[in-house]
């Protein structure tokens, strides 16, 4: 069996739900807990290099099998029993606004990893003003896709003032969580945002990128980050904005990626590249020292 950490080290979605004795999850909750341990550094953003350290660290011991590991951190991961908790981020130099957003520090049942906003959201969101993209995409539709808790739907509907914005995911746990958080961030359920005079309408609703033939809204932009991790969903990620992409000319595809695997993102880049796409594709600053690239892909002639 491929180990615990080549799969996570591929970019592998830790999505397996098994029983386990609770006794078993005791002792690796008592183990996280103990002075110096990994939980207590524990932030958010660092999970999967959490996740690697605790894999590595159980896998140095010859009596510790990593299959029985992948079990345990499976399971223990699909709890959902830690509290959720508030970020603040400012989305943007020039705009004295802040973003709230409530997250969670664990995975969910169905192995999704959008309870907590990630870092390639995060830089997104403050490339806005260097990019110059908010005057491309006010009173633009704007769909997201694995929008998670919401993060960067927010600060673009808070900074850009887009006609309309469709918040879409494929967990129904994730969008219940990004309701909440779009309610919190804006004065009334219409999203009367307090920095404009005028209103810009969202959606949300679930939405399998990887479904084939699923069919999309419409909208004139579409966007996503932190989409490109797990390389069996590298194709039908591709598909799908290759078909929103085909209609017309003047539409355009904004994807953050952390390029966590180099080789899952050299083949999410070389897939599209056989699809016969416009590409551009940006560093994007951060302070986590990760690579953050933006992929910018339209259809050919629209540049
Ligand atoms: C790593 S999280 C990123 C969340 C958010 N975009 C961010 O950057 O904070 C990946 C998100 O994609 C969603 N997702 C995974 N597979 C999907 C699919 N096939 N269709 C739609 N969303 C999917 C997950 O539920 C999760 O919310």
């Amino acid at each position: 069996m491929d180990s615990l950490i080549n799969q996570l080290e591929r970019g592998a979605k830790i999505s397996r739900h098994v029983e386990i004795s609770a006794n078993c999850i005791e002792q690796v909750n008592a183990w996280l807990l103990e002075p110096g341990a990994l939980w207590r550094k524990y932030k958010p953003r660092f999970f999967l290099e959490n996740l690697m350290l605790l894999a590595k660290k159980a896998e140095c011991h010859s009596n510790c099998n990593s299959e029985a590991l992948f079990e345990v951190i499976g399971s223990f991961l699909s709890e959902r029993c830690m509290e959720p908790y508030f970020c603040i981020y400012r989305p943007s130099k020039q705009c004295p606004c802040c973003v709230v957003v409530q997250e969670n520090n664990r995975e969910v049942r169905c192995g999704t990893t959008g309870l907590f906003s990630w870092p390639a959201a995060d830089a997104f969101v403050k490339s806005i003003d260097t990019l110059d993209l908010c005057s491309y995409f006010c009173d633009k539709t704007i769909l997201e896709v694995g929008c998670g808790v919401g993060l960067l739907g927010i600060s673009f509907l808070i900074l850009c003032q887009p006609e309309k914005y469709l918040f879409t995911d494929i967990s129904t746990d994730v969008l219940e969580i990004a309701d909440k958080n779009i309610k919190l961030n804006f004065s009334d359920s219409s999203l009367s945002c307090e920095l404009h005079e005028r209103r810009a309408k969202y959606e949300i609703f679930e939405l399998n990128f990887c479904r084939p033939g699923v069919s999309y809204p419409e909208a004139d932009v579409l966007v996503g980050s932190d989409l490109v991790y797990d390389p069996t969903m590298v194709t039908g990620l591709v598909m799908f904005i290759c078909a929103f992409l085909k209609p017309t000319q003047v539409r355009s595809v904004y994807i953050a990626c952390s390029v966590r695997s180099a080789k899952t993102f050299d083949t999410f880049i070389s897939e599209l590249k056989l699809n016969n796409v416009n590409l551009i594709i940006k560093n994007l600053e951060n302070t986590n020292e990760e690579l953050i690239k933006l992929v910018i892909i339209s259809s050919r002639c629209f540049f």
